[in-house]
């Protein structure tokens, strides 16, 4: 009887409110009796619960809880602790009246009369499933994104506060900058830089422009925790809230040194083999050039000298024109001397030397060279092994070395010249080596000047000034030797030239200077000669300046009729052949003569290093281009006593 006339109340009193509650079917809206039985039913609760009006009204509102649930009596405290605290709010899952589940947000409110007796309870239910399945998702949807940044190794992804501050750390951050989420979460990622970009301030310029613009990338030197250092890859990402406030910043860094080193190193290669072929071929063009003009020379020398004997009556004007003319060839033979050196084609004597005692002979050249406002200085350990190098060249190369160091200083300063021992240079052979070098206080170059100053015809000294030939020529040498040359400078801070040499083995066998090989009759004797050369310029010039000598002379165009000539004639004395010539080499012929058991000295004339190794070998060299004093030089080395 209660039951229908809080019914009809509900009805007749409350009418708009009734309709209101009626038209709301997202919520199932009822109310229970103070012990929970159903007392209204809304059409939300219909459609929520799948009961209808006529068949819930009068039951107990326990039947929406699942079993579990019931067992716990948990729709009784569900009551009490509504009635006790003026509200009950529970999430969980309800059962419909087919026995499927949803999950529901349930209010109950207690309602009292004016007096305040408990009269029942309001119930506002929700179906929350779709929702809480969202929910799950996400959940499950972030904590799959969590695991994933968590696990990446290769790259460091961590969080920052607005202020900079570290808040999250992945595997990734641990591996490459070596700390533990515990050492780092709270500390500002300046530390991050290095103490350079750190002053600079780099590290708050970066999440100011990562603020303003949302993201930055960079590049550069990173310091990990054991204070090494890595070339990373940095975005920075600002975070915002969805009112556009400024959360905080993503940061992603790459390690990339190995990649940056990887490139560095491929580019060095290719520029450094660009080099090597760009040397090779001015070399081999350098050589060739130098080669015909030293025969040229050669015949310009020669005539020119015997022209000025020749020269009828004595006109001083004239002599000196010769006189120049000769000095110029003289020059230009010393040039050709120089190309022929760079391009390793010059006819080095190697012997064992004692570098102290080459720099010590020198000394005064050297003094007289460089000039009152420059010092010299030597710097020798106390123990020098020797090296094998040609003296006159080593001369030459550290003439040359000081006097680069002196016009490097035209207010004057120091030259040092010192050596020490090292042993696996890179780029050279394995062994040991003499490192020779000569250092000055001067201006030091530029990496411009420096990538460039060994190469032929390079010079910053003007036109007139300097060949551009002198490093090119020490470099020639020193590979020649079997060693290098190695330039060090920085700009203001002076250079240093390092002359690799290989250190002489002892009891090793030397290259034998073959000069005492055969000796004939003392000097002054007039010899028949047979002058061997395919060049017929040169031949006549030889011939020209033997016969001035005094000499008679048989002139061959090959070795072949070189041998002819040598059969027919028995008388002749001596033999200077040309090395290079189609056919047969003049070391080829040496031999063949040799094997014919003839012992007639024989000098080899050579432009160049055209001697394999063990060619010719004890023949005593003339060296091209030669004049006349160079000649006699040579035939008086062989008839000497
Ligand atoms: N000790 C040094 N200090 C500064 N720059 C140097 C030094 N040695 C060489 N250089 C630079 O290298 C360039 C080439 O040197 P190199 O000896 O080959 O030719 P050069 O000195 O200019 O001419 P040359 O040797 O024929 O007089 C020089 O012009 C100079 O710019
Ligand atoms: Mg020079």
């Amino acid at each position: 009887m209660e039951r229908t006339k809080r019914l009809e109340a509900s009805k007749s009193n409350e009418g708009h409110f009734r309709m209101l509650i009626d038209a709301i079917t997202d919520y199932a809206i009822y109310m229970l009796d103070p012990d929970g039985t159903i007392t209204s039913w809304n059409p939300g609760a219909s459609r929520l619960k799948g009961y209808e009006e006529s068949e819930i009204i009068g039951e107990n509102f326990s039947r929406f809880y699942t079993e579990e649930d019931r067992k716990a009596e948990l729709p009784q405290r569900a009551l009490a602790v509504a009635e006790r605290e003026g509200r009950f709010e529970h999430e969980g899952w309800r059962v419909r009246k087919d026995g499927s589940k949803f999950w529901a947000l349930a209010v109950i409110d207690p309602i009292r009369d004016n007096a305040g007796r408990l009269v029942g309870f309001a119930k506002i239910t929700r179906d929350l499933t779709e929702r809480r399945r969202a929910e799950a998702s996400l959940r499950e949807s972030q904590e799959q994104f969590r695991l994933l940044v968590q696990g990446v190794t290769d790259y460091a992804i961590f969080m920052l506060s607005r202020e900079g501050c570290v808040s999250s750390w992945n595997l990734g951050a641990q591996r490459i900058k070596g700390y533990a989420p515990d050492e780092i979460i709270g500390r500002h990622f300046s530390r991050f830089y290095t103490a350079e970009d750190r002053q600079a301030g780099r590290p708050e310029e970066a999440l100011k422009v990562a603020a303003k613009e949302g993201r930055v990338e960079r590049e550069g030197w990173r310091v990990r925790k054991d204070g090494t250092q890595f070339f990373a890859h940095v975005i920075i990402d600002a975070i915002y809230s969805p009112d556009g406030s400024l959360l905080g910043f993503a940061k992603i860094t790459r390690d990339i040194t190995e990649r940056r080193n990887a490139a560095r190193a491929l580019e060095e290669v290719r520029e450094s083999l660009l080099q090597a072929q760009k040397m090779e071929a001015i070399g081999h063009l350098t050589g060739g050039i130098a080669h015909d003009f030293n025969n040229l020379l050669m015949a310009v020398q020669g005539s020119l000298e015997l022209l000025q004997r020749r020269l009828p009556g004595h006109d001083p004007k004239v002599a000196r024109l010769i006189d120049n003319a000769i000095q110029g060839a003289r020059r230009g033979a010393a040039l050709t001397q120089r190309m022929l050196a760079f391009a390793r084609r010059q006819e080095l004597r190697l012997a064992p030397l004692d570098v102290r005692d080459v720099v010590q002979q020198m000394t005064s050249l050297l003094q007289s060279s460089l000039g009152p406002l420059v010092r010299l200085e030597t710097d020798f350990p106390p123990l020098l092994p020797s090296v094998i190098a040609d003296a006159t060249q080593l001369e030459l190369a550290l003439l040359n070395l000081a006097i680069n160091g002196r016009d490097a200083m035209p207010k004057g300063g120091t030259i040092t010249i010192g050596a020490t021992e090292r042993t696996g240079v890179p780029g050279l052979k394995a062994g040991t080596y003499l490192c020779v070098s000569v250092t000055d206080t001067g201006s030091g170059m530029d990496e411009e000047t420096l990538r460039h100053a060994m190469e032929p015809f390079f010079t910053t000294k003007g036109v007139g000034k300097g060949t551009g030939l002198g490093l090119p020529m020490v470099h020639g040498m020193a590979e020649q030797s079997g060693g290098k040359l190695l330039l060090k400078s920085k700009l203001g801070k002076g250079t240093s030239a390092e002359l690799y040499l290989p250190v002489a083995l002892h009891g090793a066998a030397l290259p034998a200077d073959g000069a005492e090989a055969h000796v004939l009759s003392p000097s002054n004797k007039k010899l028949a000669i047979l002058a061997v050369d395919d060049d017929p310029l040169v031949a006549l010039n030889t011939s020209a300046l033997l016969e001035e000598l005094g000499h008679t002379v048989y002139s061959a165009p090959s070795a072949l009729h070189a041998l002819d000539i040598l059969r027919r004639e028995k008388k002749i004395d001596l033999m200077i052949t040309d090395q290079l010539m189609p056919g047969m080499t003049g070391s080829e012929l040496a031999a063949r003569i040799r094997a014919e058991n003839a012992d007639i000295p024989i000098i080899l004339a050579t432009g160049f290093a055209e001697l394999a190794p063990g060619e010719g070998e004890g023949l005593p060299r003339l060296a091209k281009p030669f004049g006349q004093r160079e000649l006699a030089e040579a035939i008086a080395r062989v008839v000497r006593a």
